[in-house]
């Protein structure tokens, strides 16, 4: 059987084993599921030794483990290193899921269930076609080595650390990812940049103690309306954030880049289909593809304080807090940006209320050209794969590792997303179209061969 008839052939398998992935509840963010976050590490680990790689390893960190794997039995043939998470976010509100998250289902040519499209099913196409590929070949045709991590979704904490310490051992001469997205159903994407995060939380505190707001309402600060105000200042009418230096150098986008963009077959129906909202709002002069891709934002994540128990209770809260984010885009330092943002809230802060501010991760962005060969040997994986010609994109979201690698190495990062924008990633009910898994399967595993013919 060659490397096609191999992965039909064996269709049912491979889903059968991603849904065995699929129910392992490894959540990174709460330590109750440190066992099953360990139990999924050792999944995958096995899954890859089954695959042909000889040297497997589950590596602890000061979080979560790592899995590290490599096949190094082609000699002469490039070396790829390939990226992808198996912790997944936590689930809730689980009442809003249509079948639970952790038992996955297929409705409508979808497979439900956490980690389907974030990034389970998308680690588990490489590995279906690595499993593929030994079959077809009795080994695997070019040097690969795998980093599975178990801390995407929290921040990636403990990889920068076996990054710097394992260089040599990483080295490739590409980096390859499937943890992005699609332009659209049945587009074929490889994505050429990624936003950066940076992740903070603060906290306000007014009168000393919870207070009767009878009592003492209207003599004293609340800080729960102080926030508001706060976070209400930080945008201006035409969309864009008011942070002092918020801005500043940040990169143009060139006028053939902004050409290239806008010739993509991006479609605004099914974003606002995605999105559902009653109207849409952004910064001014830009397209939403702009938008949304090569522009800095301001999100406010959560904010709460004071009481949320059902009936009543009049209060004046002592405390009130906000977890919020920037998304930035080259050229803007994180560092530099958290300082920025930090001076901002304590000076729009009232002299009424303490303010305690926290930094909680800090990530630049990561766009890099595609000229290199690799990047015509994967678009013409997957125009075998799915039929059409693969376009390359930008994306909104963020992958810490694909930055570090990036600086660390400087090689080709080839980002292969299957999954699509309104899949309901970090959402209840996320999935997968299958046709995306299946065309996958077979498009990386094409790729890889095609690299073994270079
Ligand atoms: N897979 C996503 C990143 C992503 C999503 C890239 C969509 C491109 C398109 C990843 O698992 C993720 O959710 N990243 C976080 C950042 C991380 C530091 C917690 C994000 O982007 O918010
Ligand atoms: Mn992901
Ligand atoms: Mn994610």
């Amino acid at each position: 059987m060659n490397l096609v008839e191999q992965i039909e052939s064996r269709r049912e398998q491979h889903l059968a084993e991603l849904c065995e992935l699929l129910r392992i509840p490894s959540v990174s963010a709460k330590s109750e599921h440190k066992p099953d976050i360990e139990r999924a590490a050792r999944w995958v680990a096995a899954n890859l030794r089954q695959a042909g790689f000889q040297h497997v390893e589950v590596v602890p960190t000061a979080l979560h483990p790592l899995v590290y794997a490599e096949s190094l039995e082609a000699p002469g043939k490039p070396t790829v290193l390939f990226y992808g998470h198996y912790d997944v976010q936590p689930p809730e509100p689980l009442e809003l899921w249509t079948s639970p998250a952790f038992e996955p289902a297929v409705r409508d040519a979808k497979l439900f269930g956490r980690g389907t499209a974030d990034d389970k099913g998308q680690v588990h196409i490489h590995l279906a076609a690595f499993a593929a590929l030994h079959k077809a070949y009795g080994r695997l045709p070019i040097n690969i080595k795998v980093l599975i991590e178990g801390e995407e979704e929290v921040g990636s904490v403990s990889l920068w650390d076996y990054v710097q310490k394992n260089k040599a051992k990483l080295k490739a001469d590409a980096l390859v990812v499937s943890d992005t997205s699609m332009l659209g159903p049945v587009i074929p994407s490889i994505t050429y940049g990624l936003r950066g995060l940076n992740y903070y939380q603060v906290e306000i505190t007014g009168p000393e103690r919870d207070l009767h707001s009878g009592v003492y309402g209207g003599a004293v600060p609340n800080p729960l309306t102080i926030l508001a105000e706060i976070f209400a200042k930080m945008h201006d009418r035409s969309f864009r954030v008011t942070v002092p230096g918020f801005y500043q150098g940040v990169a143009k986008i060139s006028a053939s880049e902004r050409k290239a963009l806008k010739a993509l077959p991006w479609s605004a129906k099914d974003f606002k289909r995605a999105v559902g909202a009653p109207a849409y709002c952004g910064e001014k002069g830009f397209s939403v593809v702009e938008q949304l891709w090569t522009r800095p934002t301001f999100e406010l994540n959560g904010m709460w304080g004071g009481y949320q128990g059902e009936g009543a209770k009049t209060v004046i809260p002592s405390k009130a807090w906000a977890k919020f984010s920037t998304r930035l885009v080259p050229n803007q330092d994180p560092a530099k940006i958290a300082a920025r943002v930090e001076a901002w809230i304590r000076k729009l802060a009232p002299k009424t209320v303490k303010v305690k501010f926290e930094t909680l991760s800090l990530g630049k962005p990561w766009v890099a050209a595609y000229h290199a060969p690799i990047f015509q040997k994967a678009q013409a994986a997957l125009e075998q794969g799915f039929g059409k010609k693969a376009v390359f994109i930008r994306e909104g979201g963020s992958i810490p590792f694909v930055t570090q690698m990036y600086e660390s190495f400087k090689i080709p990062c080839v980002l292969i997303g299957f999954g699509l924008p309104d899949e309901n990633a970090h959402a209840p009910d996320e999935h997968m179209s299958l046709d995306n898994y299946f065309g996958g399967i077979k498009s990386i595993a094409l790729f890889y061969e095609s690299l073994a013919n270079s």
